[in-house]
């Protein structure tokens, strides 16, 4: 009787989807290493019969910027989740954006740092997706031109000057819009900001003390629709003040 039993849960336990193919997910190191994946994988596993596996050029991926649907936000940074046309695939994605899915993820409870949100306006994140292009630009141009002072987000979290608000920090401000339009004419930026045909050159006597930012108006615009979209959508959770 023992015997049957016994038999009876092993083949109840080991499912045959188990022995099919493994999906990777690769995930940006913030994510990667919060842990979240390790609470979130196993539970949509026992559910489905699906494996899922953190890993690196996996087929699935997270990233912090479009495209992709998003998921889950954290400190300001919406992940975006991109998928191929596969059923299994779109079966992890709907169970990520399901009730169950989003509950699941906003359960977890970093060792480190934030939690992670995942409810979203979905109207607010139709907006983040039209100005995708710039905002992704203007990513990399706040990093490159801002990012030595402020913390423009978790990829240079380490590198912004202590005394310096982050980009969350201005962002959550409801006048954070004009204050990034006139950037430039508000201290400390006039000694070492030049906009081409927008600010006067460095008079000579007053060099810039600094490694100059030297930008154009584009440049400008694009950091502005990366702003935006950093915390367009409704994140549900209170921004982390540092
Ligand atoms: C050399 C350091 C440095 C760089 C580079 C820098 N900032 Fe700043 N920024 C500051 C400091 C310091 C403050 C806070 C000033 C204060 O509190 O009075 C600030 C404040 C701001 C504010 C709020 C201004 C206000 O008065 O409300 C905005 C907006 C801003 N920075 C945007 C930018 C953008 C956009 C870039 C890149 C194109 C940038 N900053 C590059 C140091 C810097």
């Amino acid at each position: 009787m023992r015997f049957v039993l016994l038999c009876l849960s092993l083949t109840l336990t080991a499912t045959p989807s188990w022995s099919q193919e493994t999906l990777g997910l690769s995930a940006p190191e913030e994510v990667a290493s919060s842990g979240l994946l390790q609470h979130i994988l196993p539970r949509f596993s026992l559910k489905t019969g699906i494996r899922v596996i953190a890993e690196e050029n996996g087929v699935m991926s997270l990233t912090s910027a479009p495209p992709g649907d998003p998921v889950f936000a954290r400190d300001g940074t919406i992940y975006h989740l991109r998928i191929t046309d596969a059923p299994k695939q779109e079966r992890f994605r709907d169970w990520l954006l399901s009730d169950i899915g989003k509950r699941t993820v906003e359960s977890f409870a970093p060792p480190q740092g934030a939690p992670f949100s995942a409810s979203f306006e979905t109207a607010a994140v139709d907006d983040v997706q039209e100005v995708e292009g710039d905002a992704a630009l203007g990513q990399d141009l706040s990093l490159s031109l801002c990012g030595r002072c402020h913390v423009v987000g978790p990829q240079n979290r380490m590198n912004g000057l202590g005394s310096t608000p982050s980009f969350a920090v201005l962002r959550a401000m409801p006048d954070w819009s004009e204050r990034f339009q006139a950037f430039f004419a508000l201290n400390p930026h006039p000694a070492f900001t030049q906009i081409d045909g927008v600010t006067e050159p460095f008079s000579p006597e007053r060099p810039s003390p600094i490694h100059p930012v030297r930008m154009s108006l584009e440049d400008l615009e694009a950091i502005l629709a990366f702003v935006a979209a950093i915390n367009a959508a409704d994140l549900g959770a209170p921004l982390q003040f540092q």
